[in-house]
């Protein structure tokens, strides 16, 4: 691993130094086969309001999803603190760069009610001490039937990032205010991933 300056997860610079210096392991590249899937079925709670379903996604690094929810008519935008994150992916984004606001999660506030809440590597990126701010966080941005969808890492190797999680951790951040209605392995991990991924959907109380 390259010698890094920055070492506190929390702070932008140390997420610029990693993308500047293409030191980006959690990168998928493209978006994942369970997220296309669930994009292309369209779960009904996203679409009964009449209106395309507003989704956030939250420290969205190079943000390959985007576009797939934006192409599927979907109301997305993507956040990152990083301002070489976002540069790189309104690069990729191209003509949906202007879906993407650099923005911290904790402070951010959407401009209208959110319907989804997509979850990629932004949690195991935040030190455990963090992670019950972001499940309030989460359930403040919801509204009942809103969901929260996307890949949970799982382990316990403590140091990170990223920091995984345990399955009954898991459960008691999120069960006072969501319940899990998916939860699936996946088969398209990349390897710091690989074995250690759900695929999870919860649903706002
Ligand atoms: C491990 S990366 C994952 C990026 C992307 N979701 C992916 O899967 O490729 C974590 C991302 O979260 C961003 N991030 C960390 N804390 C943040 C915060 N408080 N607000 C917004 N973005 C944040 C980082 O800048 C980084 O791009």
């Amino acid at each position: 691993m390259p010698d890094f300056a920055s070492r506190d997860p929390l702070m932008p610079a140390f997420w610029d130094e990693r993308f500047e210096r293409q030191f980006t392991p959690w990168d998928r590249g493209s978006a994942p086969a369970a997220l296309r899937a669930f994009v292309a079925q369209s779960p009904e709670s996203l679409t009964t309001a009449g209106r395309p379903p507003a989704v956030l996604l939250p420290g969205c690094g190079s943000a390959y999803e985007l576009a797939l929810m934006l192409d599927a008519g979907w109301d997305a935008t993507a956040i990152d603190f990083s301002p070489v994150a976002v540069a790189r992916a309104k690069a990729l984004a191209g003509r949906h760069a202007g879906h993407i606001v650099q923005a911290d999660f904790f402070t951010y506030t959407p401009h209208k009610p959110l319907d989804l809440v997509y979850e990629q590597a932004f949690l195991c990126a935040m030190p455990r001490a963090r992670w019950p701010e972001v499940a309030e966080r989460w359930a403040r941005l919801l509204a009942p039937g809103g969901l929260l969808a996307g890949y949970f890492f799982f382990d316990d190797v403590p140091k990170g990032p990223p920091f995984g999680i345990e399955r009954a951790q898991l459960d008691a951040l999120l069960a006072p205010h969501f319940d899990c209605i998916a939860d699936d392995p996946v088969a398209d991990s990349i390897p710091v991933f690989a074995g250690k991924e759900h695929w999870m959907v919860w649903r706002r109380r």
